[in-house]
């Protein structure tokens, strides 16, 4: 999402959310404090559901299909890209978003693996009955877009096969929802808006739905984003509960159940900034740690930085990132997600009554 002054005089919106004041000293209470309450919310949640869940056989079983699942989907994208003898690198997850920053950066950071670190160490992860709190929206969610597995429609950048798994934490099942997914491209533009600077109502790039699987898993082929004024790079993500696949290959109703923003370890995203076609963007970089929404999407127990392993012995060879994400298939989080647009064949149209005040408001997921 932008809130770069283009954007703004482009709206012709003022926007006086106080949550985009991280640089104004004076507006970061109240986006402090309502982190805060969605952090108890969500803490609440969290600790029933985990009690429910994680002693269960189906769950421990769940858990051990997803690591063999990864392990089989990293071994078949180097097979693919030819990178089957090289080494690689990996970053482990281990543990509020400085929190798993410090960890991310400090301790962990990029590890050299070899091939005979346990597939559990890899591939493990704890966070699948973890409700994962909602962040704000942003301005550029497209409805009806396009179901696909691929999206990255030949652009350049870094290629990123993410895997993301749904669990419904009143039940501690797999979800059975559409994912939807879009990021700006590696200089730093969203696809499917009008918006000044963006790609334009008739592009696609880098947006794409899925169905979960049995398994609550979706997977897509994108690219790692790029970033722009303000934010660091991240990665929206939307869940829609109860819509209808059509024929043509887009979707229709449901109610908006969870949208959030997936985030990078910054060693990463600052190795990958430094190449082609990243390092052509003039804007300067916002850190992890600068980013204003950023605090919204952890909580004590929710990391929201994507696992992920290099497929070979650099980034330019490509990643597999993974998340499991605990939702609440009961949620309703329409107000909060307006779209700008609507994708249709031949061009996309700007939805007249979106509504531009939310668009930097995460719900109150959490109460
Ligand atoms: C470790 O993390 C702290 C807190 O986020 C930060 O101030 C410090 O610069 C980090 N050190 C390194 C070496 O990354
Ligand atoms: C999951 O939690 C257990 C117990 O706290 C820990 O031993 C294990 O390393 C964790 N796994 C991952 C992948 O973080
Ligand atoms: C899920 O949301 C519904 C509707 O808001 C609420 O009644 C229920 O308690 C929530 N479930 C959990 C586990 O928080
Ligand atoms: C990103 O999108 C913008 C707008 O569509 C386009 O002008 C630019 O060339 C794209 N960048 C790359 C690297 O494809
Ligand atoms: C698919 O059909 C729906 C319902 O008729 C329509 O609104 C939408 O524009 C169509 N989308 C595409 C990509 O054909
Ligand atoms: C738009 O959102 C604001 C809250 O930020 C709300 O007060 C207003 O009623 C909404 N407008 C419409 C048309 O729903």
């Amino acid at each position: 999402m932008l809130f770069s002054p283009k954007v703004l005089a482009a709206t012709g919106v003022l926007l006086s959310i106080a949550s985009i004041g991280a640089a104004h000293p004076g507006e970061g209470h109240e986006k402090r404090m309502q982190e805060a309450a969605n952090a108890r919310m969500v803490a609440a949640v969290n600790a029933r559901a985990l009690e429910a869940c994680n002693a269960r056989p189906e769950v421990k079983a769940r858990k051990q299909r997803a690591i063999a699942r990864r392990e089989g989907t990293f071994d078949r994208l180097r097979q693919k890209r030819g990178l089957k003898d090289e080494s690689f690198i990996h970053r482990r997850d281990d543990a509020a978003f400085s929190k798993w920053a410090a960890v991310d950066h400090n301790k962990t950071g990029l590890l050299d693996f070899n091939e005979n670190t346990p597939a559990e160490e890899l591939f493990g992860s704890n966070t699948s009955c973890v409700l994962a709190p909602d962040n704000a929206n942003g301005p550029y969610f497209v409805y009806q877009e396009l179901i696909r597995q691929d999206v990255a429609e030949d652009l350049e950048g870094i290629p990123l096969h993410l895997e993301f798994q749904f669990i419904d934490v009143n039940t501690c099942e797999p979800a059975d929802v559409l994912i939807d997914i879009w990021s700006c491209n590696s200089t730093g533009q969203y696809s499917g808006v009008s918006a000044e600077g963006q790609g334009g109502l008739d592009s696609t790039y880098l947006r794409g739905v899925q169905p979960t699987d049995a398994e609550g898993v979706v997977s897509f082929d994108t690219l790692f984003p790029g970033h722009y004024s303000g934010r660091a790079s991240h990665q929206h993500i939307i869940v829609h509960v109860g819509s209808e696949i059509l024929d043509n290959g887009t979707y229709t109703g449901g109610v908006v159940a969870h949208l959030s923003q997936l985030f990078f370890d910054q060693k990463l995203i600052d190795l990958i900034e430094q190449l082609a076609p990243y390092n052509t963007n003039q804007i300067a970089q916002t850190k992890n740690l600068e980013d204003a929404f950023a605090g919204y999407g952890a909580t004590e127990e929710y990391d929201p930085f994507v696992n992920y392993i290099v497929l070979g012995s650099d980034v330019s060879s490509g990643l597999f990132a993974w998340a499991e994400l605990g939702l609440n298939t009961s949620s309703n989080w329409d107000f909060y997600a307006p779209y700008a647009s609507i994708w249709q064949p031949g061009g996309g149209s700007d939805n007249p009554n979106f509504n531009f005040s939310v668009v930097g408001t995460p719900p109150p997921t959490h109460g």
